[in-house]
């Protein structure tokens, strides 16, 4: 890591925690909470960390997850997350995390939200690192399963600032999830969703229009539709991009190929953010320096792409 691109203040605001689940870690719970797995070591883990698109890596997130059991097990994955923030001058963060893959093992809710609540507490008062939390509805499930899971989430309802819409994105459009996500912001929740990662931008059309979004996560195939490009340049409606998420997804083939730095000089409000560190390869500093190294990113440009992180943020 270049210590220039280390230095710049930053936020996250696409990070999926239980995507931050590194092998050590997961093979350490797995071990903690007595459960068996399917690989030797951490290398043969890392081995299978080799993706063709979307769903080969949610296949593998998923069975991962599953090591992830009991209040400690969710604060140590979050703490771990935020020791990367603080070593990286990532000084704010907002991270997603997906109930429903926990609740449909068994996993009562509030054991999730604990965890995660009292390490990011901590980490405001030891690491100076501010926070909002995104509860992310999962897609490839249906609209009923959402509301059941907004229902669950609102005894927690300050613990977070947003929800959102991830996992496999084609054929799971925004429209899907109209009603539900109406009744959050009924509840004063922000907006966010995951469009034009792997589906069309009409999807992002769709996040716009029926979930009345304030970002978009991903968003990269705006590009292919310029009435919408026109749109989000004029509304300033932010992007957060994962560039070795989208290269190791096969979004684009080579990093070379990434539209991230097109977009930031048409003038998209586009962010750097990690998506899924443990299995992409990295954390935000590791993405600054991706397009550092393969896109002849400037020091100017980098210092846009931070702060236009920081104006995007939520809180
Ligand atoms: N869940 C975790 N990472 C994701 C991604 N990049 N797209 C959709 N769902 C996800
Ligand atoms: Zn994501």
């Amino acid at each position: 890591m270049y210590d220039w691109l280390n230095a710049l203040p930053k936020a996250e605001l696409h990070l999926h925690l239980e995507g931050s689940l590194e092998p050590e870690l997961l093979f350490a719970l797995a071990e903690r909470n007595k459960i068996a797995l399917p690989w030797n070591d951490v290398e043969s883990l890392r081995a299978a960390y080799a993706f063709n698109n979307l769903q080969e890596f949610l296949d593998l997130y998923y069975q991962g997850a599953n090591v992830l059991r009991t209040e400690q097990d969710f604060y140590d994955l979050t703490w771990a997350y935020l020791l990367k923030c603080k070593e990286q001058n990532v000084i704010h963060t907002e991270p997603f995390f997906d109930p429903q893959t926990h609740t449909d093992r068994g996993i009562p809710f509030e054991v999730v939200v604990r965890g995660i609540q009292q390490a990011l507490k901590d980490g405001e008062k030891q690491l100076g690192i501010s926070y909002g939390l995104i509860l992310s509805f999962l897609r490839h499930l249906s609209e009923e399963e959402a509301f059941k899971t907004l229902e669950q989430a609102m005894p927690f309802r300050d613990s977070f600032i947003a929800v959102g819409l991830d996992s496999s994105e084609v054929g799971h459009p925004p429209s899907k999830f109209q009603r539900v996500f109406a009744k959050a912001r009924s509840e004063g929740l922000v907006a966010v969703a995951h469009a034009g990662e792997e589906g069309p931008p009409e999807y992002i059309w769709e996040a716009l229009d029926l979930l009345k979004v304030k970002r978009i996560d991903h968003g990269v195939r705006a590009i292919e539709d310029e009435r919408l490009m026109q749109r989000i340049i004029d509304e300033q409606i932010p992007l957060t991009v994962c560039p070795l998420s989208n290269t190791k997804l096969c979004v684009f083939e080579d990093m070379r190929q990434h539209n991230i730095l097109q977009m930031l000089e048409r003038g998209v409000k586009v962010t750097v953010n990690s998506d899924d560190p443990a299995y992409f390869g990295g954390y935000v500093g590791e993405n600054f320096a991706a397009l550092y190294d393969s896109l002849n990113m400037s020091k100017e440009q980098a210092q846009r792409l931070a702060q236009n992180s920081l104006d995007a943020r939520l809180v």
